[in-house]
């Protein structure tokens, strides 16, 4: 039998056109996890690159020291899930809080909930469009910062939700990759979505769509833990890169966003019911899997806004601060 050695196997693997990598040694270790500093939780890493599980904790009984820990969690894992919760509709925006100040949700909120509790929720025979990584609302200045679900009801299977972390994704570039796009900006654009027309009426959609673009750094700093990340979303909303003609910039955007898709930087969350699960909108993609049609799916969701502290600042050289 001929002898197919790894490297081909690698460059059979790999789409036209597309680097090959022999893997990834650069993922930096947990962080605080493993310093286990935490007394009032447990947090279990779920791959390297980012998330947390985080079990035997009643969240609606969580105390200060407790939230307090949970603030550092998501700081350093980007992504906490807590499997078996019952909270009521205000328990859920009290758990909120703990993160910064939700905001009154304007997608398909229940009229039985507080404002700031509002709901994901696909209909029976409705197709969910929304199947691609990104970050939501990157085309603002101030992306928002933090996203919570909560399970509330499931399809037989499917609907998972993945995450992928930006920071090890800027970690495992080549050291020419990271020379190449330091200092480059993002042009961000709103295209109007599945969720655009519940969110917006016409005439606001359109006037955001046809503003000018909100430029952010295509390496930034995350404030929270210090570390640099790559600041790319879908096309849809990652339009160009400021400094180069369209066609490059739009081949070296496309390179970086399958980039950060490799398994390596995320993981698949697979939903119970009572599931809750709160992330970094602003430090990480997620990609919603559209796989259930025609079930029925619901999830409660909350919304943390950024504050002036959370901007995407450029990182240093090499990703230095
Ligand atoms: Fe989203």
């Amino acid at each position: 039998m001929a002898h197919t050695d790894t490297q081909e196997i690698r460059e059979l693997a790999a789409m036209p056109g597309e680097p090959t990598h022999r893997g990834f040694e650069s993922l930096r270790p947990i962080g605080t996890i493993e310093s286990k500093i935490f007394s009032h939780i447990d947090p279990r890493p779920i791959v390297p690159a980012l998330g947390a599980e985080i079990s035997g904790i009643d969240l609606s009984r969580a105390g200060p020291a407790a939230r307090e820990e949970l603030k550092q969690a998501l700081a350093d894992r980007k992504v906490l899930v807590f499997p078996d919760q019952d909270l009521s509709p205000h328990q859920y925006a009290d758990f909120l809080k703990i993160f910064g100040t939700p905001v009154k949700e304007d997608i398909a909120v229940d009229e039985n909930h507080p404002p700031e509790v509002g709901a994901i929720h696909t209909r029976p025979n409705e197709q969910q469009q929304i199947n691609y990584w990104h970050m939501d609302h990157s085309f603002r200045e101030l992306p928002t910062r933090v996203l919570s679900l909560y399970a509330k009801l499931l399809p037989p299977a499917g609907g998972d939700t993945l995450f992928a972390s930006l920071s090890a994704a800027y970690d495992a570039l080549s050291d020419e990759m990271k020379e190449r796009i330091e200092g480059l900006h993002c042009d961000h654009r709103m295209t109007p979505t599945q969720n655009t027309k519940r969110r917006y009426t016409k005439e606001q959609a359109e006037a955001m769509a046809n503003a000018p673009p909100i430029v952010h750094p295509l390496v930034a700093r995350d404030p929270g833990n210090g570390r640099p990340y790559l600041f790319v979303n879908v096309p849809i909303y990652c339009r160009g890169i400021s400094e180069l003609p369209n066609a490059e910039g739009d081949a070296l955007l496309r390179k970086l966003y399958r980039h950060v898709q490799r398994p390596e930087f995320h993981f698949r969350l697979i939903w119970r019911p009572n599931t809750v699960v709160v992330w970094e909108n602003n430090h990480t993609l997620h990609y919603p899997v559209s796989d259930y049609f025609p079930h029925e799916r619901k999830l409660w969701r909350g919304v943390i806004e950024a504050t002036e502290a959370d901007r995407p600042t450029a990182a240093g050289p090499r990703g230095r601060i």
